[in-house]
Formats: C-alpha cells, sequence, structure tokens
C-alpha cells in the first residue's frame, strides 16, 4: 500500500511520486489550500493538497486527527521561507494527487501532537494511542535493536538461547510470588517464576555451557520507577568460567552496546567494595557522576554533650556521617535546607544538622549552624579539617542507627547531585563487589544475594564467622541505578549444606524448596555462575526514561494493575469452582 514511510523524506525524493500512509496528526486550512502533517512509525511529512483538485481537496477537508489516509504525491521542495528546521523533513513536503481515508477516528482522548500534561494514568488507559507518539515510538525501536544486538553479541561468545518455564516453583529472589492454582492438582499452585535462578544453574548441571534468555521475571513486590511486577532480565549462566571472565563477557556486553547505539565509548568499569561505596556514597549503588562523599565522623563525637551525636557515637551500630556542598553557603537557601530535612525524613532521619561555614579561622563566630553551640572548639575544628571545608561550604550531618545514616545521606546525596546538577560526566558505571553473604535480620541471618551464591572463603572459615564472610557476587550499576547482578554459584554439597545450615534451612525445607537442585548438584555439577541484566532498566536510561514504565509497551500502575485491559479482574464463580478456591468475605455457594 506504501512506497516510503513519511519520515524517510527527504530533498534526495524531490521530483518522486510517492505512495504514504500513516495518521494524521495535523491539519491546518488555510483557505485553497489544506495542509495535512502525516504520521507513520518513521516520522512526519507534510502533505499540502489544493483546490485544484477538488476531490481530492473535499477529501481534505473532513479528515481530522488520528484519521489513517493513503496518500499519493509528489515530493517537492519548500520555499526558502517556509522551510521547517524543527522538522526532519522539514525541507520538502508532498504535494497531494490522491487521497484515500482508509479510516476515520473519534476525537482523541488527549492530543498526540501535544506534549506534556496528560496524566499517566490516561496515557496507561489509552496505551495504543499513547504509543503512537514519537517518543514512545523511538524508545521501543531502540528496545528491539538493543535487544537483537545482545542477542548477537551473545550468540557471537557461544551462547545458547534456552526457554526455562513461566508455570513453575517458587524462585528464592527475595520478592512475593505471583501464584497461579492448578486445575488439575486440587490445593497446589505454581509460581511464576521472579528469575529463572534455578532453571539456569540446572542447564549448567546439563552442560549447555553458556545460556542466556531474555526472560520474562514476576515480582510481587513495592513498586517504583525503576520497578515492575512484571519486567525482563538478560539473564546469562556459564560453566567453567571464573569470575573475571564473567565480568569481562559482561561488561564487554554493555560497553558494545553503547557504542552501537549511543556513539559512547565507556572506559573500563571501576569495582568498589561494598562495604566502600556504604561508606563513602551510603549505597550499594552509587551514582558516581556526583562528586559529593560521606565522611565518617563518630570517632570525633563520643565525648559531646549533645545526645544527638552522642548516642549514635557510642552505638556499635551508630554512623555519624558528613556531607560537605562546595559553596553550599551561596547555593543553598533556608527553605530549601528545610525541604532536604523534610526529604532525609522519608528514609528514617530524625533530623538533618548543617554548620554553614563562614570563617574557617574563627571557630567561635565563623560557623552558623542550629548545633555548633553544643560543639566544643576541638570538634568543630577536627570536623571540618576532616571533611576539608572551605569558606563557604555548608556540610550536612546525619546521626543514628547506620542503616538510616547511610540511606537517607545516600539519597541526600543523589538528590543534591540531581538539584544543583553536580554531575561531572554522563555516563558513570561500575562494578560493586566483595558483598557480605549473610546479613543479620531479627532472626538470624538471611542471604544478601541468594542462598547459591559461593562466598568466598572455605565452609569452616564460613561457619567460624558468617558475618564476616564475603560472597562471590558482583552487582554492575549505571548513573546510581542496578543494571545488574549475579555471583559465582555453589556447586559443592558440603558449601551449600553449611550456607543452609547458618541460613537456618532445615533438611525438610531444602527438600521441599530445592530438592531438585540439590539432587542436581551430587550429580557432577561443573564449577558455574552467572548473572542477569534489567532490561527494562538499560533501555530507560539508554532512552533518557524517568520511568521504566516509558519503555515497556503495556507496563502496569504503581499499584500493579493494568489501567487498560482492568487486571486484574474478577474471575467467574465456575472458574473458581473447577480450581476448588472460594473467595474471602464473598458470598458464594460453596
Ligand atoms: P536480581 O534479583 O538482582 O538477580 O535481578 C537482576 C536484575 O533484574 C532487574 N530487576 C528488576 N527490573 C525491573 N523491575 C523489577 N521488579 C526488578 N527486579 C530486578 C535489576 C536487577 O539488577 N537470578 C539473579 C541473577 C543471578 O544471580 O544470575 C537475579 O534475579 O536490574
Ligand atoms: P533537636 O535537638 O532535635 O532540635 O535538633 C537539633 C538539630 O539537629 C536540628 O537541626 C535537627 O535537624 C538536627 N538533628 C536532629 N536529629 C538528628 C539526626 N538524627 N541526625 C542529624 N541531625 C539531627
Amino acid at each position: 500500500m506504501r512506497s516510503e514511510y513519511c519520515g524517510a523524506l527527504n530533498t534526495k525524493y524531490i521530483d518522486q511520486t510517492v505512495t504514504l500512509c500513516g495518521w494524521v496528526h495535523r491539519r491546518r486550512d488555510h483557505g485553497g489550500v489544506i495542509f495535512i502533517d502525516l504520521r507513520d512509525r518513521d516520522g512526519i511529512v507534510q502533505v499540502v493538497f489544493d483546490s485544484d483538485s477538488e476531490e481530492n481537496f473535499a477529501l481534505a477537508d473532513k479528515v481530522r486527527s488520528e484519521y489513517v489516509l493513503q496518500v499519493t504525491g509528489k515530493v517537492r521542495a519548500r520555499d526558502a521561507a517556509t522551510v521547517n528546521a524543527n522538522m526532519l523533513t522539514g525541507e520538502i513536503e508532498v504535494y497531494g494527487t490522491d487521497l484515500t481515508i482508509l479510516n476515520s477516528s473519534e476525537i482523541p482522548p488527549f492530543p498526540l501532537n501535544e506534549h506534556g500534561t496528560v496524566g499517566e494514568d490516561v496515557r496507561l488507559k489509552y496505551r495504543y494511542l499513547d504509543l503512537r507518539r514519537q517518543e514512545m515510538q523511538n524508545n521501543l525501536r531502540i528496545r528491539s535493536k538493543v535487544t537483537t544486538a545482545i542477542r548477537n553479541y551473545l550468540d557471537d561468545n557461544g551462547f545458547l538461547d534456552i526457554e526455562t518455564p513461566i508455570l513453575t516453583r517458587a524462585t528464592p529472589e527475595g520478592a512475593r510470588d505471583y501464584l497461579v492454582p492448578s486445575r488439575t492438582h486440587e490445593n497446589k499452585f505454581f509460581a511464576l517464576p521472579q528469575s529463572p535462578q534455578l532453571f539456569k544453574q540446572l542447564l549448567m548441571v546439563s552442560g549447555f555451557d553458556r545460556y542466556y534468555q531474555i526472560a520474562k521475571c514476576f515480582r510481587d513486590e513495592d513498586l517504583r520507577a525503576d520497578r515492575q511486577p512484571e519486567f525482563t532480565q538478560i539473564d546469562i549462566e556459564t560453566s567453567f568460567m571464573s569470575k573475571e571472565e564473567i565480568m569481562s563477557i559482561a561488561e564487554g556486553m554493555v560497553k558494545s552496546l553503547f557504542v552501537q547505539h549511543m556513539d559512547v565509548a565507556l572506559d573500563e568499569f571501576p569495582r568498589i567494595p561494598y562495604v566502600e561505596a556504604i561508606a563513602k556514597y551510603g549505597s550499594d549503588k552509587p551514582d558516581l557522576r556526583i562528586p559529593l562523599e560521606l565522611v565518617d565522623i563518630k570517632d570525633l563525637l563520643t565525648d559531646v554533650e549533645f545526645k544527638v551525636f552522642s548516642g549514635p557515637a557510642n552505638d556499635p551500630k551508630g554512623r555519624i556521617a558528613a556531607l560537605k556542598i562546595d559553596d553550599g553557603n551561596e547555593k543553598l537557601t533556608r527553605k530549601q535546607i528545610d525541604d532536604y530535612t523534610a526529604f532525609v525524613g522519608i528514609y528514617g532521619a530524625k533530623g538533618l544538622a548543617y554548620i554553614k561555614v563562614n570563617d574557617t579561622s574563627d571557630l567561635e563566630d565563623g560557623l552558623q549552624s542550629p548545633i555548633v553551640k553544643f560543639l566544643p572548639n576541638e570538634v568543630r575544628g577536627a570536623i571540618l579539617q576532616r571533611v576539608g571545608a572551605e569558606n563557604g561550604d555548608l556540610i550536612f550531618f546525619g546521626a543514628d542507627k547506620a542503616t538510616i545514616v547511610s540511606e537517607s545521606l545516600g539519597a541526600l546525596r543523589c538528590k543534591l547531585g540531581e538539584d544543583l546538577d553536580l554531575y561531572t560526566c554522563e555516563w558513570a558505571p561500575l562494578w560493586v563487589v566483595d558483598f557480605p553473604m549473610f546479613e543479620e535480620a531479627e532472626k538470624g541471618w538471611t542471604s544478601l544475594h541468594h542462598p547459591f551464591t559461593s562466598p568466598s572463603c572455605t565452609p569452616e572459615e564460613l561457619n567460624a564467622n558468617p558475618g564476616k564472610a564475603l560472597s562471590v557476587a558482583y552487582d554492575m550499576v549505571l548513573n546510581g541505578t542496578e543494571l545488574g547482578g549475579g555471583s559465582v554459584r555453589i556447586h559443592d554439597p558440603k558449601m551449600q549444606q553449611t550456607v543452609f545450615e547458618i541460613l537456618n534451612i532445615g533438611k525438610a525445607e531444602q527438600r521441599e524448596k530445592f530438592g531438585f537442585l540439590l539432587d542436581a548438584l551430587q550429580h557432577g555439577a561443573p564449577p558455574h555462575g552467572g548473572l542477569a541484566f534489567g532490561l527494562d532498566r538499560l533501555i530507560m536510561l539508554m532512552t533518557d526514561s524517568d520511568s521504566i514504565r516509558d519503555v515497556i509497551a503495556f507496563p502496569k500502575t504503581q499499584t500493579a494493575a493494568c489501567v487498560m485491559t482492568d487486571a486484574p479482574g474478577d474471575v467467574d464463580l465456575k472458574q473458581l469452582r473447577e480450581l476448588n478456591i472460594r473467595l474471602r468475605g464473598n458470598k458464594q455457594d460453596g
């Protein structure tokens, strides 16, 4: 039906007759001339109809926004005065000689030719229209191209694409499962996979050696801008490869995507141990574009009378950290400081002490702050020296349990980076390495990753000091977003037993949850390891989108619903009865 895409036309086509198909983006009537901006997936071109052809002109007069047209016409240059520099096809237009209205359209619920002010709920309800917008077309096009490039890269490196089940058992990735009731097995449920983790390990036992899958994963967890209940992983597993080799293949993949699709050559990714990331950036996914660093000052404050500081200073689990903003005195108003105080409150901080440094040489009167009066001059001097303060700087303080201080100042660091535009570069990738094996929870130890992650010590050392043990795990972080993560796995049954014991997972629970994997590990499991990237997050960063919803064709809302299809929805009683399910609080026959 078409000879060319609208967006592909340029001065090379001048004097050629073309046939286009697309949607009416905008229609303008200038008396004897009607201009139609015709849009397809490649872009927009201006089509002109004049009254020389009465029939076409009458039809063109009838078309409205989002009508579907087929237009034949001749490409011609625009006059210098009418060239539109904002349009890729702005140097030409198509003089229409034939027009067919292929379909009409209702008035769209929001104007597709104006950016912006529409609420996301409306956009999601009419997603098929929202997706017509150029921005969304571009995002999904990049997604498609990047996915193809990933497949090519992994294929070139000897990886096999193998599908794993969607109806399966629970996977231990730490979120809640989405459950699917079984009709044929009364009172039993499938779980949708939180990741293909267990299956990919089994594929290594089977000898496939290098596996990948662009895999749908399902997690019922609290949603944020970079989290969806249903998302896509680039899932990778390998055998007989060291941590270094796995990281190198993964890093190579991301670098090649950036060269091909962003024209950006990323340098070698720095590696930062987990402990250092928390200490300096208050986060295990630090945004290294921002030059601010947290500085620990707990040791300076053990003897002060100010309880807000002396409490955490004398608490082994406490932390006191400072965050210095160069020239912050001038950059930040009192109102902003109040706003930041409220902001850190979201992360549990009870306040945000600060010092405005007016004159470092005058510890008595040169510091402006609600708290300096509680600090002796030697402590004031020691703090200024520790953070390297100069006149005009502003220093924020967090004092509390270590997790609260790290999370709140870590988040404040990112917020300041954004608000004050402190970014020193466009792309800051890194690896976070040397994660602790376990975290201490109320009921004992829990895995920081999953229980199949290999520690970097012997079972004996692990047992002797679980809190000190590190894992052979690695996360890739880009601009403050965790892009991917993985680990070398345990392939030794003795080590696996030790880990289960520390996690207090008894034999019965082991069998019940992952008996099949434990059996497989007894049948010649090779040393293996891998990682998974969040494809949606990668594309979000590559397209500079604010949310992963903007790079998924049909995403869920923040409450994990689809406002277009109205899912999740009701099901009829017959279906429930077949599944042996009765709804609580719902009057129905049994
Ligand atoms: P992990 O749980 O770290 O590891 O997930 C890997 C990557 O998947 C992305 N991701 C998400 N993206 C969008 N919405 C979500 N709800 C969501 N959850 C995770 C992130 C994350 O880095 N099986 C292991 C990997 C391995 O060890 O090989 C796993 O799933 O970008
Ligand atoms: P208060 O004594 O609670 O009035 O607090 C005095 C100053 O210390 C105020 O500027 C508070 O914002 C700040 N502050 C209070 N609690 C904390 C905390 N846990 N960490 C950092 N600053 C705090």
